[in-house]
């Protein structure tokens, strides 16, 4: 039996249709049981925060993905370390064998934001003797309509990417590279670099949205950031994303789409294509 948290988010949903569509046995984490519902797949009530309810979902589970976001940190700790890597332990005295995670493009000590607590989450599950899947995706496509990260701007791409290229993915990509591994053999422990088919700019990404693109300076966007009460520390932390994106950090193809699904992942047309 397959655990899949983080069911109800970007990588989530698409995971859940994608295991469904292809007749593999699964159980959704959800926190909110109408939320369950309308995933129309077994599910159970839980939250990282409360380790009992996630002990109670591991249940006969021998494969966890593990995925979840959205807190904003606190005291400048992404919450998220301390419930993924609890979450890892429940799944180690659950008797879990395997465990793919949703973690962040490169992830290292020295990265700020959420990508440095994904490594400090894939330390703990390299350490855990648990047999491992890390799944490090560029930035999704969707964040373009969610406003994600302060990608969407108003009715702008805005921001200071200067000429940057980055090879964004469609969550969708993600969701069947996961789905491939959890159907698929155990596996010791391995690490894919997930991006989509091509390096964009985000003037190009732009042109393709049919918005206008404006390269902020780096001072001008964190001077906007702050005007929307962003707390100085969070202003900075973004600014080594937005530095990283400009040079190129995020520009590399990577085949491990094709690797995982035998098939290339969408285009940025295709992904529009597609209804996003
Ligand atoms: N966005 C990107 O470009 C990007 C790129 C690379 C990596 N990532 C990583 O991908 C992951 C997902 O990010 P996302 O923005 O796509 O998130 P998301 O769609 O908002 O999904 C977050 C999921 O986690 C669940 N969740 C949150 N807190 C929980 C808790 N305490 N207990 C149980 N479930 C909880 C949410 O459930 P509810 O429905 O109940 O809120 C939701 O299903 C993050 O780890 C992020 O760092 C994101």
């Amino acid at each position: 039996m397959i655990l899949v948290t983080g069911a109800t988010g970007t990588i989530g949903r698409r995971l859940v249709r994608a295991l469904a569509e292809s007749g593999t046995r699964f159980r959704a984490l959800v926190r909110d049981t109408a939320k369950g519902r309308e995933l129309g797949c077994e599910f159970a009530v839980g939250d990282f925060d409360d380790p009992a309810s996630v002990a109670a979902a591991l249940r006969g589970v021998d494969r966890l993905l593990l995925n979840s976001g959205g807190a904003l940190p606190v005291a400048g700790r992404q919450p998220m370390v301390r419930q993924q890597t609890t979450a890892i332990d429940l799944a180690r005295a659950a008797g879990v064998t395997q465990v793919v995670k949703v973690s962040a493009w490169r992830p290292g000590p020295a990265a700020k934001l959420s990508v440095r607590a994904h490594w400090e989450i894939e330390e703990h599950l390299k350490a855990s003797g648990l047999g491992w899947a890390m799944l490090q995706p560029t930035g999704y496509m969707q964040n373009f309509f969610t406003g994600e990260g302060g990608f969407a701007h108003g009715r702008a791409v805005a921001g200071p990417y200067g000429t940057g290229r980055v090879a964004y993915i469609d969550a969708y990509d993600v969701a069947a590279c996961a789905a491939a591994l959890l159907a698929g053999p155990p596996r010791g422990g391995a690490t894919y670099a997930l991006t989509g088919a091509e390096a964009l700019t985000h003037e190009e990404i732009a042109g393709k949205l049919g918005v206008p693109f404006r390269d902020l300076p780096p001072r001008t966007a964190a001077a906007e950031l702050r005007a929307k009460g962003l707390p100085d520390w969070f202003v900075e932390d973004l600014l080594w994303l937005y530095a990283d994106l400009a040079s190129g950090g995020m520009s590399e193809v990577t085949t491990a789409v094709r690797d995982l699904t035998g098939r290339a992942p969408r285009t940025f047309d295709e992904f529009l294509a597609a209804g996003a």
